[in-house]
């Protein structure tokens, strides 16, 4: 192993977010533009033996856990293949995977066998028809299937993802919690970042005051176990048996213990969701340099990291995606 990937900030890099893809079959309101036609071309994508390449050095330098995300990531060819091969790399603890489950019914098994300990999954609404506004696409059947589908397969437990905007499914949190405890899932809610026109309109809601009332509801206290390594605030009720996650970039952020870093489709290593500063890996990657350079090239990508978003001074400021940066 290399020495520990430490930022200007002494934050220790420890979580790497590796998007496997920028396409997705859904198109959510806050994360790509309705008509946006600006995928990468299949040749800067970073091929298997690349991406593996880069997860291994990251792995060295003290990287533990690695998230898949897209794009929606199951719309990558063999996945599991690139998987198996990432999970029998030395210093990696934990392979997980951010999805919106379209597809999930077709893959739950290989991923579980492959080596995907955890699995997110992205649902805004139990409603089909809120679904399909939110996201653009008759989708609600199979992402239910595949939600089944990844509990038989062993996931537990899976954490629901719902972003909430006012006036579009805030009306639903109460049931989206009955549901998540009856079916044994995590909710996590989310407040939306302002990423280029997606995001950062009216719909924008605190989460704070929503977790005051859920905590009154349930009767909830902070949870007991660490439930990742990502952002979110956990609380559960009395018997720990249901929990959800809070995670709030714009009203409470947590860039002061922010652990990671996100590789994108086309090689690019994004320092912050909510700042301009990468490093681009793909042209060194592809004139063959050691892994020795590698490792130095990461190094001075992290020099980058910027101590925080700034989306409260100015949600004009990203112009990409969420589907760009990976999720
Ligand atoms: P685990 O805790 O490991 O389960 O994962 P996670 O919560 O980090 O991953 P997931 O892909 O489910 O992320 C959920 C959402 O949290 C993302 O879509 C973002 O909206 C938000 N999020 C995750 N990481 C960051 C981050 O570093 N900064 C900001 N601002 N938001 C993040
Ligand atoms: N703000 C907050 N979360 C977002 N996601 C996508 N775009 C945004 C945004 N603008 C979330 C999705 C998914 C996760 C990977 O990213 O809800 O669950
Ligand atoms: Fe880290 Fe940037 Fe997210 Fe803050 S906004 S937690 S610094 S990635």
């Amino acid at each position: 192993p290399s020495p520990a990937l430490i930022d200007r900030f002494g934050r220790k890099v420890s979580y790497l977010r590796l998007s496997v893809t920028d396409r997705c079959d859904l198109r959510c309101s806050y994360c790509l533009p309705k008509g946006f036609s600006g995928f990468e071309e299949p040749e800067n994508w970073l091929r298997f033996d690349e991406i593996e390449r880069v997860v291994a050095a990251f792995a060295r330098m003290g990287v533990s856990r690695l998230r898949m995300t897209g794009g929606e990531p199951l719309l990558r060819r063999h996945l599991p293949k690139l998987v198996s091969s990432l999970s029998g790399l030395p210093g990696l603890k934990d392979i997980s995977l951010s999805t919106n489950a379209t597809q999930l019914h077709k893959h739950a098994v290989a991923l579980r066998s492959a080596g995907v300990s955890r699995i997110n999954v992205s649902l805004d609404s139990l409603d089909k028809a809120c679904m399909e506004k939110i996201t653009g696409r008759d989708s609600f059947a199979s992402i239910m299937a595949g939600l089944q589908a990844g509990k038989q397969a062993g996931f537990d437990p899976i954490k629901l993802n719902m972003v909430v905007m006012r006036g579009v499914n805030d009306h639903e949190i109460m049931r989206m919690a009955q549901y998540c405890f009856e079916e044994g899932f995590i909710l996590r809610l989310i407040e939306a970042m302002p990423m280029g026109e997606t995001g950062r309109n009216s719909q924008y809601l605190d989460v704070g005051p929503i977790r005051e009332q859920l905590v009154r509801q349930f009767n909830l206290k902070p949870a007991a176990a660490e439930l990742g390594g990502g952002p979110a605030r956990y609380w559960s009720t009395q018997d720990g048996k249901g929990t959800i996650g809070f995670i709030s970039p714009i009203s409470q952020h947590f860039c002061a213990t922010c652990n990671r870093v996100r590789l994108s489709v086309d090689g690019t290593l994004y320092m912050c969701l909510g700042q301009e500063e990468k490093f681009e890996l793909r042209p060194l990657l592809r004139a063959g340099i050691s892994d020795t350079e590698l490792e130095s090239a990461i190094r001075a990508a992290i020099e980058l990291k910027p101590e925080r978003h700034e989306f409260n001074d100015n949600p004009y400021k990203i112009i990409r995606f969420m589907a760009q940066t990976g999720g």
